[in-house]
């Protein structure tokens, strides 16, 4: 089933912790976790504040506990996901996430869940919240995200909000199933960027404050990491970009190879290899966006026929 058709099925008024053949779009918990839950006005934005609560409690549900498995989708699309992701949606008797990568899931998936519960970007304390309610009440759950569950995703908030209910993983048998994150997706893509020493870091001051951000960038740039930038751009946050240009710049060369990957493994895939010099430019177009990941070479990284390369060392030791 696609997304599409998730709308035109949506059902917000049953009770779905249980629900058979049930396609619930809608941001309210149907696990008894509504009441104090409030993710409405939740933006992502980093000026506005998250009032989302936990709600339910494990003492609320009487059914023994089914699964809950958390599952890394890959970078898009079904040929990027592990046979190990598609068994474990296959297995899950209600799939939770965010719409887009609701729609990442092979349909035939998809068609066989007795439910799937999708929201739109942001709420995700809710929507975590959600997945868990509904392996409290019995039912096999998989929560998904793009990528890798344990990178910049839900792996460890359900975690923390299993324990905030006084559940335990171990009775709902929760297992994070990985997937290519999409680092790894666009260092592919680009050659071979990634080869030695390499850091992750992300713009998004949805959580963690800028100047936290900003002090992380000044270490990893300083340290020579290859640097994976995830979450590099948003119109509510440009200026977040623009920071981390001038502090790339200030540790590194501007003639350093950079390579931007914008939807690696979507239908909208586009590459582009530039320099940290040219990079900032790049923040005001359709490259740079919410599903891009910028690869920052290090002092090493060259690029040898449209391919970046960062040599692992191996030149020190060998003739070749
Ligand atoms: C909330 S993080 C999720 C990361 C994900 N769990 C992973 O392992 O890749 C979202 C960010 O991941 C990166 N991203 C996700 N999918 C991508 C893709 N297909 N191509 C390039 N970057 C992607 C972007 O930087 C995006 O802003």
């Amino acid at each position: 089933m696609s997304t599409d058709d998730t709308t035109t099925e949506t059902d917000a008024s049953t009770s779905n912790c249980g629900a058979a053949s049930t396609t619930d779009s809608s941001s309210e918990s149907k696990c008894g976790a509504s009441s104090s839950t409030d993710s409405s006005s939740s933006s992502c934005g980093a000026s506005e504040s998250t009032e989302e609560k936990v709600g339910s409690t494990a003492d609320d549900f009487d059914a023994d506990p089914g699964k809950l498995t958390a599952v890394g989708l890959g970078p898009g699309q079904p040929k990027g996901m592990t046979e190990r992701a598609k068994g474990a949606l296959a297995d899950a008797e209600h799939i939770v996430g965010y719409t887009t990568y609701i729609d990442l899931i092979p349909d035939d998936i998809t068609d066989d869940a007795e439910a799937i519960y999708d929201t739109p970007m942001c709420g995700e304390v809710s929507r975590t919240e959600e997945a868990i309610d509904r392996a409290l009440a019995g039912n096999d759950v998989a929560i998904v995200g793009s990528g890798d569950p344990n990178v910049y995703a839900l792996a460890g908030l359900a975690l923390e909000i299993v324990e905030s209910k006084g559940a335990t993983a171990s009775a709902l048998d929760f297992e994070v199933v990985p997937g290519v994150p999409a680092a790894q997706s666009c260092g592919a893509r680009l050659g071979a960027p990634l080869v030695n020493d390499s850091v992750s870091v992300s713009l998004s001051d949805h959580l963690t404050p800028m100047p936290e951000i900003e002090s992380r960038l000044h270490a990893v740039a300083g340290e020579g990491f290859t640097i994976s930038i995830y979450n590099p751009w948003s119109r509510k946050r440009r200026e977040n970009f623009q920071k981390a240009c001038e502090i790339l710049l200030a540790h590194r060369d501007a003639d350093t190879p950079v390579g931007i990957v914008h939807g690696a493994g979507r239908e909208d895939e586009e590459v582009e290899l530039t320099t940290l010099g040219e990079l900032e430019s790049y923040g005001e177009t359709d490259l740079v966006d919410m599903t891009t990941t910028v690869v920052v070479g290090n002092e090493d990284t060259y690029v040898f026929d449209d391919r970046m390369v960062t040599p692992r060392g191996y030149e020190t030791k060998y003739d070749y």
